[in-house]
């Protein structure tokens, strides 16, 4: 089945959870990632893959020797991404707030990025400061916390979280258009 149909399909089942109705574009996907210095990363990170937009691009730009750790709470998208077959990426089907405990089995204790498409204003909110807390304590330092969203009701928290030091850009050529946040972990 064509990804928008079976996407948009599950975000009329999973309304709630998704945030939206259609997958994000190419071009959002390439400003997610543009900031990245590819070449040194070692463990990147993925909340919300979904039917892996923005995962497809990050593996054709991962190192050999580096790892792809996505956390999916959908069970059809998990399904999906399963069918992906890249011995450098590692589907979790867990909450992202998971990131701490999930990154320890897998041997490893921090993330040199992460990359977010969770719809933030449909999360609880205290589970979004859980998210936001643990991916700030699992980032090394330096590290980046990429997010977009459709609104700039985040901006505020996302800046206090990390210290101020987040830098905002905007991708017109998706629907809808989004706002992309670059938060940098500075110790
Ligand atoms: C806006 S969609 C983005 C999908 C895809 N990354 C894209 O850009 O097209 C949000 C995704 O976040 C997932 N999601 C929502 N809450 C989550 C959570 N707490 N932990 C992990 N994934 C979550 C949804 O199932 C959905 O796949």
């Amino acid at each position: 089945m064509n990804s928008r149909i079976s996407f948009l399909k599950e975000s009329i089942r999973n309304l709630k959870t998704l945030g939206t109705v259609t997958p994000s574009s190419r071009f959002l996907a390439e400003r997610m990632l543009k900031k990245i210095d590819f070449s040194k990363v070692e463990v990147l990170v993925e909340f919300g893959p979904g039917n892996g937009a923005i995962t497809k691009l990050i593996l054709e730009k991962l190192p050999a020797n580096a790892t792809l750790i996505c956390f999916e709470i959908n069970d059809n998208f998990y399904k999906q991404l399963s069918e992906i077959k890249n011995p450098q990426l590692v589907i979790i089907k867990s909450s992202a707030e998971k990131i701490e405990e999930e990154l320890n089995k897998l041997n490893f204790n921090k993330a040199n990025h992460i990359i977010s498409s969770l719809p933030l204003t449909i999360i609880p909110e205290e589970i979004t400061n859980e998210i936001l807390a643990k991916s700030l304590y699992v980032l090394e330092n330096k590290g980046t916390f990429i997010q977009f969203q459709y609104s700039l009701t985040y901006y505020k928290k996302l800046k206090s979280v990390f210290n101020q030091a987040i830098s905002l850009d905007f991708e017109p050529l998706n629907f809808p258009p989004a706002f992309v946040y670059h938060c940098k972990k500075v110790d």
